[in-house]
């Protein structure tokens, strides 16, 4: 501490605001969504029952999640002048890219829920962003593949609507596998929330200015973007594919205990769990399920995946520092067994992550302590010294 100010890099032990909505025990390994722990809502519920929880604070009833899934399913389009808009990119941009321009695009297009001092249309604009998401999701990956948009079907629910939206093709039949559909849909709530992480803390750090709900979603996947938060699925994959056989294990396992080497497991550790990450272990489960359903069972990437936990959780580097597997460790494997190619993986969580960045900007609006966000700092640079003309100046 300076006496007026503490400092607190990385903000390790500084709160930023009270919430209600996500409670996380580190050592225990506890997650909750408004008090339900993540392992029951991810085995009984589903995602859009999830939302409304994060949303309202509480679970709907049947009469309030009919009307909640069809206001949702009612938003599903987006602006046909909005598809346009994609054509700007080159296609062989990071669809990551084109997420925080398109997203960001949205307060463009619906001028009529930026008033955020109406609680209407910050309800309007909470329900387009977790409606809307999964519409340019898909987009993004049809423009990454070359493939013609296709549009959201009502009569799906919303994980097999956005799995219709990215591999359906106008020239032969499609049909949602349920089995895939159920474990795309826990993936979506496994990623609902996770409290004041990075990208959330960006979301309400934009939103405390009275930046529009859009402009401060397209902050949070910017921040979600990085290899050290969302974009570790895409890097564990990667990390995976790289090591590609059990035999290769103890070089990486030795090189991400070097200092000296800048490589780190990817999907592992994390700033709050000090234990498992409860959502690796359904993750786990998850994998193994659609592996099976698909007859991947002997993916030499989850054998990796498998040994390289086993040694690491038996070695003492990791045991000391309580680094585990965290959720990013076995979505990898899951997504790219579902047909996503590596560059969607941190869009499909930025797509999931959206309700809780909407619900956490929501509470914060609605919050009277919250004023801007104003970090301070050490200044340790230059003390004060006179201007010297150019042409005296050595
Ligand atoms: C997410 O915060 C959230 O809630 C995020 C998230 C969410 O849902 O929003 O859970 C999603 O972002 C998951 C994390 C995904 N990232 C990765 O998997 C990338 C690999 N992991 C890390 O780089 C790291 O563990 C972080 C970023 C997750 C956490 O960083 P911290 O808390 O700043 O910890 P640190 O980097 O200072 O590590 C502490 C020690 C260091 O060693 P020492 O300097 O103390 O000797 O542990 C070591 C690190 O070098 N370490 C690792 C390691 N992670 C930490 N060593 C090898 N491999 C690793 N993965």
């Amino acid at each position: 501490s300076t006496g007026r100010f503490t400092y607190d890099p990385g903000f390790t032990s500084t709160a930023s605001c009270e919430s209600h909505i996500t409670y996380i025990d580190g050592d225990e390994g506890v997650l909750l969504y408004r008090g339900y722990p993540i392992e029951q809502l991810a085995e009984h519920g589903d995602f859009l029952e999830t939302c409304y929880l994060l949303l309202y604070g509480q679970l709907p009833t049947a009469a309030e999640k009919a009307d909640f899934v069809n206001r949702v399913t009612y938003h599903t389009m987006i602006h046909e002048q909005m598809s346009r808009f994609f054509s700007g990119f080159r296609r062989d941009a990071h669809p990551m890219a084109v997420m925080v321009g398109v997203v960001g695009a949205l307060s463009a297009f619906y001028h009529d829920s930026t008033d955020i001092s109406d609680p209407q249309q910050r309800m309007i604009a909470s329900l387009r962003m977790i409606a809307k998401m999964p519409t340019i999701a898909a987009m993004a990956y049809k423009y990454h593949v070359g493939q013609p948009f296709i549009y959201p079907r009502n009569e799906y629910d919303y994980a097999s609507n956005f799995l219709h939206m990215c591999f359906a093709v106008p020239c032969e039949e499609y049909k949602v596998n349920p089995i895939l559909a159920r474990a795309m849909d826990r993936i979506f709530t496994l990623h609902a929330d996770h409290e004041q992480n990075a990208s959330t803390s960006t979301v309400r750090l934009a939103g405390s200015s009275g930046a529009n709900p859009f402009a401060c979603i397209a902050a949070g996947i910017a921040c979600l973007w990085g290899p050290a938060h969302g974009g570790a699925n895409e890097a564990a994959l990667n990390m995976l594919q790289q090591i590609g056989t059990v035999d290769r294990i103890p070089e990486f396992i030795a090189r991400a205990k070097d200092k000296n080497d800048p490589f780190r497991l990817m999907g592992f550790g994390h700033r709050v769990y000090k234990n498992y990450d409860p959502r690796a272990r359904i993750m786990q489960k998850t994998c193994h399920e659609v592996l099976g359903e698909l007859g991947h069972k002997d993916d030499p990437l989850l054998q990796v995946a498998l040994e390289l936990e086993r040694i690491a959780l038996s070695d003492d580097y990791f045991v000391e520092k309580k680094l585990y597997p965290n959720i990013d460790f076995y979505s990898g494997i899951t997504l790219r067994a579902l047909g996503f190619p590596t560059t969607m993986f941190t869009v499909l969580f930025a797509l999931a992550r959206t309700v809780g960045w909407i619900s956490q900007w929501n509470e914060m609006v609605e919050d009277p302590s919250q004023r801007i966000g104003r970090p301070r700092q050490l200044y340790t640079g230059a003390s004060t010294r006179d201007y010297v003309p150019i042409t005296q100046r050595r």
